[in-house]
């Protein structure tokens, strides 16, 4: 065995009885493979300094420059150094950092790190810069505070991720999300140490790239809503700054609508073609049995690849399931009998592996939505699994290099919980052979962005990304709820640091929806006791919202995972299994306040016409907040039982939902009654 592996071994024995020796539990996210805390502590003053020793890339001065600032901003401390350059790797400096090479941007890459905290000195160590990165953010989280100022705690942490692949997707076709919100969205991201943005530039509804050889392409299918080329490589070295590869997509042959504004030519049906400014499955499909397709595809690739360093482009392919443009083309149709193509994914097999040979010349290797995976296509393209994971495993056993987002859709505003017990492997994959395990890359979340404005989309992304960005890169075994909650809380904070504005934008669409006014008490009360609709249910048959539907309602406020409603839910359950005074009187503290809360919202609506939609769902918080309350103040008599009796019709109107948001306190408050 070598040294290295007895040393890692040692760690693993020792972690579980010295990982919490301050006995605190530790702050960190995601959690690192091992660590280990002792007594003492590194005080933190102005003469802080750090100090870069070995080969490392240039990314490497920038980070360290920011790091400082964060730790400025955290200590209020005025720090000596200032912009980090090749002077500073003085013996003297505390922070001592030893990097053995500069790290590349590509699937693999080494990202593991050493910190060691001693009393007077701290030691990164890191066989690329990008471990160094990820070292960064890990001794930022752990910086702590008592009466006699800022410390770092002494300990070691020895870290490596998980999976490889740790992504975010974000969707600027349906909603164009300006350059600043993907740079704070990147900075958010390598704080949670991911390692790839999918960049989502092409669908139906627009194409957000410009193109100086088709320029009609962005100038008729994006709304003046663009970047430029200028602002992807401005993008592209953002993120690498921050060690965070940009895979961008260009959604074909389906998901077309915006090119075929442009380029109607290379369409499969002679029809007019409008701006798509609905959510939902739509038919434009780009012919494939048109040469002119795979020139155009070609020239276009030629210019916009290049703009992108990374070795994968994602194709898209999803949801040409119907394929009606192909069918209903007697030129296509004859095509496929003469080329003997049995069905339409076969077609789309034809068509990507015509765009295997021009990915290939530029280099490039295939992402694409599970709909690719085909016996035709073969298993150098990488299989991204989104309608469930059978098609991860099925890829995976195919010989496919593969991708999770099933169970990451964090559009769908599902709890965190559900994305963060999701993991890409376990249970089902466990009886795979490692070397089908080892295909599974990791996974990405994805931020689709039909009902998401550059407003909200912050609040839809963080803080649950946390939870899946730990999934990604902690241990299998790190999976204790209550303790994520608890870590993902306290960094969702320190993320503000970035300008996300997840939290704070909340009270902006309230003080709108209050009429302009800055008295929002009751609006975030309501606020934090419902959750916008889940899965597609917001906008039915996608017929309410379009891409211009305003998006500063209470659904926009309201969040995944409301905060009181699982306090709530929490009290209560603790309560009915052991019932106990301090119990007891907080949850009437609550139901109190639920009861009450509803006179200021009826005064507010009769302003507020934005906010009518709500005062049924408020009322019935109200109604049954009173009833509970009631019950609970007279448990003894058998009065209660008889109100209950007559109150399953007043839970059920409660169930309803009130301007597309559902309360998600009922089950808890019935429960108690019960
Ligand atoms: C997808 O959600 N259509 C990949």
């Amino acid at each position: 065995m070598k040294m290295t592996n007895i040393f890692c071994l040692f760690f693993l024995i020792i972690t579980p009885f010295f990982a919490f020796a301050q006995g605190e539990k530790t702050d960190l996210m995601p959690i690192p493979a091992q660590m280990q805390w002792q007594e003492g502590k590194f005080r933190l003053d102005r003469n802080f300094a750090l100090s870069l020793n070995g080969t490392f890339a240039d990314r490497l001065f920038g980070a360290s420059s920011r790091f400082l600032r964060r730790l400025e901003t955290r200590t209020g401390l005025f720090l000596k150094q200032g912009f980090i350059s090749k002077k500073d790797n003085l013996a003297s400096a505390n922070l001592q950092i030893q990097v053995q090479k500069a790290g590349e941007l590509k699937l693999h890459e080494d990202e593991s790190y050493e910190i060691e905290i001693q009393n007077q000195k701290i030691l990164i160590s890191a066989n690329t810069d990008l471990g160094v990165l990820r070292a960064f953010e890990s001794v930022l989280q752990v910086i702590k505070a008592d009466a006699e100022g800022y410390f770092f705690p002494c300990g070691k942490i020895n870290d490596q991720p998980r999976f490889a692949w740790r992504g975010l997707m974000i969707d600027v076709a349906r909603h164009f999300m300006p350059i600043e919100v993907i740079k704070r969205n990147l900075d958010a991201m390598a704080a949670v140490k991911l390692n790839v943005f999918h960049f989502h530039l092409t669908d139906n509804q627009g194409f957000r790239i410009e193109s100086k050889t088709f320029p009609k392409l962005h100038e008729l299918g994006s709304d003046g809503e663009y970047y430029t080329q200028t602002e992807i490589k401005e993008i592209v070295k953002y993120a690498a700054d921050r060690g965070i590869r940009v895979v961008p997509e260009f959604d074909l042959p389906a998901h077309a609508t915006a090119w075929l504004l442009a380029y109607p030519e290379l369409g499969s049906k002679d029809t007019i073609i409008d701006p798509e400014r609905k959510a939902g499955i739509f038919d434009p499909v780009l012919d494939p049995t048109n040469e002119k397709v795979y020139d155009f595809l070609d020239k276009l690739f030629a210019e916009l690849f290049p703009l992108f360093p990374d070795l994968y482009v994602h194709i898209g392919g999803d949801e040409n399931e119907a394929g009606r443009h192909w069918t209903e083309n007697a030129q296509i149709q004859k095509f496929m009998k003469d080329n003997k193509i049995a069905d339409n994914h076969a077609l789309q097999a034809y068509f990507n592996q015509r765009m295997l040979k021009i990915f290939a010349k530029f280099n490039k290797k295939m992402v694409g939505w599970e709909e690719i995976m085909h016996p035709n296509v073969p298993t150098e393209a990488v299989i991204h699994s989104w309608f469930g994971k059978e098609s991860l495993f099925k890829a995976a056993q195919k010989g496919y290099p593969t991708i999770l987002s099933n169970g990451y859709y964090i559009d769908l505003m599902f709890s965190v919980t559900s994305h963060y017990l999701n993991d890409p492997i376990l249970p089902e994959g466990a009886k795979m052979t490692d070397l089908e395990k080892s295909r599974i890359l990791g996974g990405e979340a994805t931020m689709w962005s039909e009902l998401v404005s550059p407003h909200t989309i912050d609040s839809r992304i963080w803080p649950r990304m946390i939870a899946i960005a730990e999934r990604f890169w902690s241990p299998a075994h790190v999976n204790d709820v209550e303790d994520m909650f608890r870590r993902m809380e306290i960094l969702s904070i320190r993320l503000e640091e970035f300008g996300l504005n997840h939290i704070k934008n909340r009270d902006v669409i309230l003080r709108n929806l209050a009429g302009g006014s800055a008295n929002i008490e009751a609006l975030k009360v309501l606020a934090d006791v419902i959750e916008p609709m889940k899965k597609y249910s917001r906008n039915p048959k996608g017929e309410l919202y379009t891409m211009l539907s305003p998006l500063t309602l209470m659904a926009d406020a309201a969040n995944a995972d409301a905060p009181a409603a699982r306090k709530f839910k929490i009290l209560s359950e603790n309560y009915l299994k052991k019932p106990n005074e301090a119990d007891k009187a907080e949850i009437m503290k609550y139901l109190a306040l639920w009861k009450n809360n509803h006179a200021e919202i009826a005064e507010l609506c009769k302003k507020s016409p934005a906010l009518r939609e709500m005062e049924k769902l408020s009322e019935n918080l109200s109604l049954i907040s009173g009833l509970a309350l009631e019950i609970l103040t007279k448990e003894k008599t058998n009065r209660g039982e008889k109100i209950l009796k007559t109150s399953s019709l007043l839970f059920e109107e409660a169930r309803k939902q009130g301007g597309r948001t559902e309360l998600q306190v009922v089950d808890a408050i019935e429960n108690l009654l019960k």
